[in-house]
């Protein structure tokens, strides 16, 4: 009896902790592994999830804008994605007097609904392998012959497809160029805002929570998408109709389970999984610290002025949030290939492929190779972006310097100079050159002293003492054309002096060209490029070939393994299990969090954990309705297995029926390495829970006619 419950007990936990939990895994649509899905405790069928010939849920998934993912919940198009997806239009909505970021917004009805340019999603109709057309007649071609004949190949196949006009075709590489596949898309572009919750609750911990569980954040916000009378693609007109989708998603308020089955359908952007162990070792030891070492010292000088004046942190406040947030993860994925051991793993598996396969030796040597020769080139390059992006003087250098190349070119316009006097007006607005001046005085001191003098301008070694690079640097402001400070334009630059500057494009093509700072930039970018660029994108383009190669080994040898692609932004499945975690010994963590938290974690007034009164009041009066769960407090996030990453935000979380369970928003700092190392030890995404969602649009808004709408399942 003990010997047969042993027996169940590890057939259950290699079912539970079978290949999709061992290496995570986003799956193609359309070759997906029914069979694990069903073992794990699925109960809907594949052709449930992804079908042509039928309604199914593929039908309910859209790319949101580009980026995340967003999903319907209703017969009427109602949209769900995340508070930080959406935030972009929030503030488009926003005033001063009518501040929707801090306020919150909720429709009262359809019409009250806002209309937001610009802003589309893409549905998915059909997903195709396409590897036999891209790579016909490629047999024996090298590169760069080898690349052209697949261009013209993928572009004869798109000219043949017949599609609606409101349809396109799109064929994406996967692994590493060994499989191509086609996706026929439709895009909507009548997209309104329907409510969301005050940032006090959708974006609740901000910067300090981000990457963190436990998690209290309500992030979450609703659209609706419009169409035509014909309900097909329409431009915004007054006149469209709220979109009838093939299907959408039944809402589930259930109790959630420690290991129930859940997946996860969104637009994964981008991860590498299958990169040999000296790729991750680089990546671990040199640009990943390499990246977060300009960051941190960007960070810390912005925060201790955001911190004292509130009108610096409004400037910066979203581009501190966007520096900070890969910052955090790279420091949370250093971390993780050091504990999973990641290299090793990865030493080892190449050791095994090798026994199998002696061939291989020859990829690997040829990659080990080619990384330890790109390695300060590749180091250099991580300095030179993230100084360029991070000391804003730069960035602005770098901007005029491509206006300034392509004047000369004779290649400006109307158009293009409209363009980029736009983004130049945009970034001035947010932008403080006093503040600035001390970021980039310390970023150039730090790539002085951190970059090796081959690929410095002659003479650079001056910069090395941040100090005098401030003086420096406030010196040559006085009189600068790009740090908004000059004479030429006034102390700072609105769209009117911006305009003015333009009129005379000549003069100020000249008047860059003599400024100090823009040549202190120019001669940093021609020696990096020079030195140190040339020979990162030719090693790359080489390491790119041999990639190729060791991805069809990898495949072709290691039989018992399935295989998905890397995430490319294109639609994908992972499942997995609600479950808590033990990142570190005698630390374990909980699968859900509760509305209790988000008290606890309450400081009023407090830019990141202030709570809005109402919710204070709701809490207190214990007025939580349906949405409270055994434990009688309202759930409000989860963690579960799902393999995802960024583009995921805004992914439905859905059950074993295929019912909407939770919205995608993160994952656990401990886990971030699952980019490159999914470890089901340590890899967790985070979700909002639907009972929370339903609980703040139904008793915190009062948008019971939103509720109405949904399919609620109890
Ligand atoms: N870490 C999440 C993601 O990668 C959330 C980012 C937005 N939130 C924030 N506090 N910056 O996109
Ligand atoms: N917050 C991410 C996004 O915007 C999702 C988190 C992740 O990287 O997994 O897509």
């Amino acid at each position: 009896m003990i010997k047969r419950n042993i027996l169940i007990a590890a057939a259950f936990f290699s079912f539970s902790l079978g290949m999709a939990q061992q290496y995570g895994g986003m799956w193609i649509p359309t070759e997906l592994n029914e069979k694990e899905m069903k073992d794990l405790g699925m109960k809907i069928s594949a052709k449930d999830i992804f079908s042509t010939t039928k309604p199914s849920i593929k039908d309910a998934v859209v790319q949101f804008n580009g980026g995340c993912t967003a999903e319907i919940i209703s017969p009427k198009g109602l949209l769900l994605t995340n508070h930080h997806c959406g935030y972009g239009q929030i503030q488009y909505h926003s005033t001063v007097q009518n501040d929707l970021l801090s306020n919150g917004f909720w429709a009262k009805n359809m019409s009250g609904e806002l209309p937001n340019p610009g802003v589309t999603v893409d549905f998915i109709v059909d997903i195709k392998e396409v590897t036999a057309q891209a790579l016909n007649g490629t047999a024996n071609l090298a590169e760069p012959e080898l690349s052209k004949k697949i261009s013209a190949n993928i572009e004869a196949y798109k000219a043949a497809q017949k599609t609606e006009p409101y349809q396109s075709v799109m064929v994406r590489s996967m692994y590493y160029g060994n499989k191509y596949y086609a996706y026929v898309t439709e895009t909507y572009k009548d997209v309104r805002l329907v409510g969301a919750p005050p940032q006090s609750i959708g974006k609740f911990g901000s910067d300090t929570d981000n990457w963190v569980w436990p998690r209290h954040t309500g992030d979450f916000s609703m659209f609706r998408i419009y169409a035509g009378k014909d309900n097909k693609p329409a431009e915004y007109s007054k006149d469209n109709i709220p979109y009838t989708p093939k299907h959408f998603l039944p809402v589930s308020i259930k109790d959630k389970n420690e290991n129930d089955f859940t997946f996860v359908f969104g637009f994964p952007g981008r991860t590498t999984e299958y990169l040999p162990a000296i790729a991750v070792q680089k990546i671990m030891t040199d640009t990943d610290p390499a990246r977060i070492a300009v960051r941190d010292v960007a960070l810390k000088t912005l925060d201790e002025k955001m911190r004292t004046d509130d009108a610096t942190r409004i400037k910066y406040a979203s581009k501190y949030a966007s520096v900070a947030n890969y910052w955090k993860k790279w420091i949370g994925e250093v971390e993780g290939l050091k504990k999973s051991n990641a290299v090793q793993k990865k030493q080892k598996y190449e050791a095994s492929l090798i026994a199998k396969n002696p061939e291989i030796k020859t990829t690997i040597d040829g990659l080990n190779k080619l990384y330890n020769d790109q390695a300060p080139f590749a180091l250099t390059n991580a300095y030179y972006s993230e100084v360029v992006r991070n000391a804003e003087t730069l960035t602005l250098a770098n901007l005029y310097s491509g206006f300034v190349t392509a004047y000369e070119a004779g290649k400006t316009d109307e158009k293009s100079t409209t363009a980029f006097k736009n983004r130049l007006s945009a970034f001035y607005k947010d932008y403080s050159a006093e503040l600035d001046a001390k970021v980039t005085a310390k970023l150039l001191a730090l790539y002085a002293n951190k970059v090796s003098s081959q690929y410095l301008p002659a003479g650079f070694e001056k910069y090395k003492n941040e100090t005098q690079n401030l003086q420096m640097i406030e010196e040559l402001s006085k009189n600068s054309v790009i740090t908004g400070r000059s004479e030429v334009n006034g102390a700072s630059l609105s769209s009117t002096e911006i305009d003015k500057a333009f009129s005379n494009p000549e003069k100020l093509v000249k008047a860059i060209k003599k400024d100090d700072i823009y040549q202190l930039f120019t001669a940093m970018k021609e020696a990096y490029i020079k030195n140190a660029d040339a020979q990162f994108t030719s090693i790359q383009s080489q390491i790119d070939i041999l990639q190729k190669k060791y991805m069809a080994q990898q495949m072709s040898t290691d039989k018992d393994r399935k295989f998905f692609p890397d995430a490319n932004s294109t639609l994908r499945v992972t499942y997995g299990k609600v479950k808590g975690s033990t990142p570190k010994d005698a630390v374990s963590y909980d699968y859900q969090t509760h509305l209790a938290g988000v008290m606890e974690k309450y400081i009023p007034g407090d830019y990141e954990f202030d709570v809005p009164q109402k919710l204070i009041e709701l809490y207190d009066k214990k007025d939580f309705g349906a949405y409270k769960d055994k434990t009688g407090d309202v759930p409000v996030g989860f963690t579960a297995t799902n393999h995802t990453t960024g583009g995921n935000s805004g992914s439905p979380a859905l059950d074993a029926q295929g019912n909407l369970i939770g919205l995608n928003f993160d994952r656990q700092w401990e886990g971030t390495m699952s980019d490159i190392n999914y470890d089901p030890r340590f890899s967790r995404n985070i979700m909002v829970d639907t009972k929370y969602i339903l609980f703040i649009v139904d008793k915190f808004a009062d948008s019971k006619w939103l509720i109405n709408e949904m399919k609620v399942v109890k």
